[in-house]
């Protein structure tokens, strides 16, 4: 499913069930992130009215999702609290090196941003299945289906700015990387943790 090379231990699932204000406000801040990096993308990169065009739409989708998941924590009586390091993120954002022409550092942000889509899919998707909580597990099952069209939008775009070789050849290197850096994560209530 999505090119993951490494599934979630399922296990990950109940963590997330016990832990589900934690896991909660960790998902806000991850549609947050997820709407600043489309806004972010318009301002380095306007010279392709395409990409800027989805951005816009996906900005928006994503702050949407980020007020969905913000009335599922006040419902639950919760409130929103402050926002945490990513580290699989920020190990994610290392992987390419700096510089390269603009071209090159917008594929390599589009791929970074397609994978973290398809990451957060797959964790959806097991809290989608594994949830006793029905309207939270239905919730999940929605966003899912939201978050595996951000992943192949991201994919799209970076075959068609970049030359598709060598973009499926970049894409194959970071799914390997994603794959080392899932070895050591699972056990963490937060998303992507
Ligand atoms: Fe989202
Ligand atoms: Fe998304």
């Amino acid at each position: 499913m999505l090119g993951l090379k490494l599934p979630t231990d399922p296990r990950w699932a109940n963590i997330a069930e016990k832990n589900i204000e934690e896991i909660l406000i960790d998902h806000a801040y991850c549609e947050q992130k997820a709407a600043s990096t489309a806004i972010s993308l318009i301002v380095s990169f306007p010279e392709y009215p395409e990409l800027v065009d989805e951005m816009i739409a996906l900005s928006r989708e994503e702050m949407g999702h980020f007020k969905m998941v913000h009335e599922q924590l006040l419902k639950r009586g919760h409130v929103l609290g402050r926002d945490r390091k990513d580290e699989y993120v920020i190990k994610l954002i290392g992987f390419f090196p700096k510089g390269g022409s603009r071209t090159t550092q917008l594929i390599h942000r589009l791929l970074i941003a397609g994978l973290i889509e398809a990451r957060s899919c797959e964790r959806f998707r097991l809290l989608s299945e594994e949830l006793k909580d029905k309207e939270l597990a239905e919730f999940y099952h929605r966003l899912m289906v939201s978050e595996a069209n951000h992943y192949t939008m991201f994919l799209k775009f970076a075959r068609k700015y970049g030359e598709r070789e060598e973009v499926d050849k970049k894409w194959e290197q970071l799914l390997d990387f994603e794959a080392e850096i899932m070895k050591g994560l699972g056990k963490d209530k937060t998303i992507h943790g």
